[in-house]
């Protein structure tokens, strides 16, 4: 049975380039592996422990039971600020969260997680991949040891060659038993 594989775009923004290499990388996975979607609601408010007992969490039990129905997650984040975008840390710390009635939250726990972004600016991105392995390090996740940082703009070509060479990478590592970092 294929390995059913959760892709998270961090962008929120219509056109996202996250979104565009996510779908590339998609092309050469989709007949090995199989890939769905988390769409990410912008309504979803900032967490506040302190609401959550009052909160309608229905989405939010959502978005963690996609997580944790899945043998894998790709994500594809931009970079803001030199880090991931805030909105985009948000919806992981709600993933992550232990809701009242749960006995524990591990959502993320030994979970298979590939990184990539896409970024206009000279540095790929890569800043954002950095601090996302830290998050998904602390939520002890299984991490995949390559990662993809592009840069390319919205009406500029893909690079084809280096997301074919990372998408055969992360076909591997999904369908492997080893664990990454
Ligand atoms: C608030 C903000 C901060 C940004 N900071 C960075 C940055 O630090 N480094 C970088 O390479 N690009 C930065 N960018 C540019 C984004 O990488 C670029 O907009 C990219 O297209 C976003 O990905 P998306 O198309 O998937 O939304 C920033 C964009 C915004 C809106």
């Amino acid at each position: 049975m294929k390995k059913k594989i959760l892709c998270i775009c961090g962008s929120l923004r219509e056109g996202s380039i996250n979104q565009k290499l996510i779908d590339e990388v998609s092309v050469h996975l989709q007949d090995v592996l199989d890939l769905v979607e988390l769409k990410i609601d912008k309504n979803i408010p900032m967490l506040d422990p302190s609401s959550v007992t009052t909160m309608d969490l229905r989405q939010i039990y959502n978005m963690k039971k996609s997580v944790m129905d899945a043998d894998g997650v790709l994500i594809s984040t931009p970079e803001y600020n030199g880090s991931i975008p805030g909105g985009f840390k948000n919806i992981i710390d709600w993933i992550s969260y232990k809701l009242p009635d749960e006995k524990e939250a591990r959502s993320f726990y030994k979970k298979k997680v590939a990184i990539m972004s896409a970024s206009s600016g000279v540095l790929r991105g890569v800043r954002a991949v950095m601090h996302m392995q830290n998050v998904m390090m602390h939520l002890k996740a299984s991490i995949c040891h390559e990662t993809l940082s592009v840069q390319f703009t919205e009406n500029a070509p893909l690079p084809y060659d280096i997301i074919s060479k990372f998408a055969y990478t992360i076909k591997d590592f999904f369908n492997s038993t080893d664990y990454g970092i």
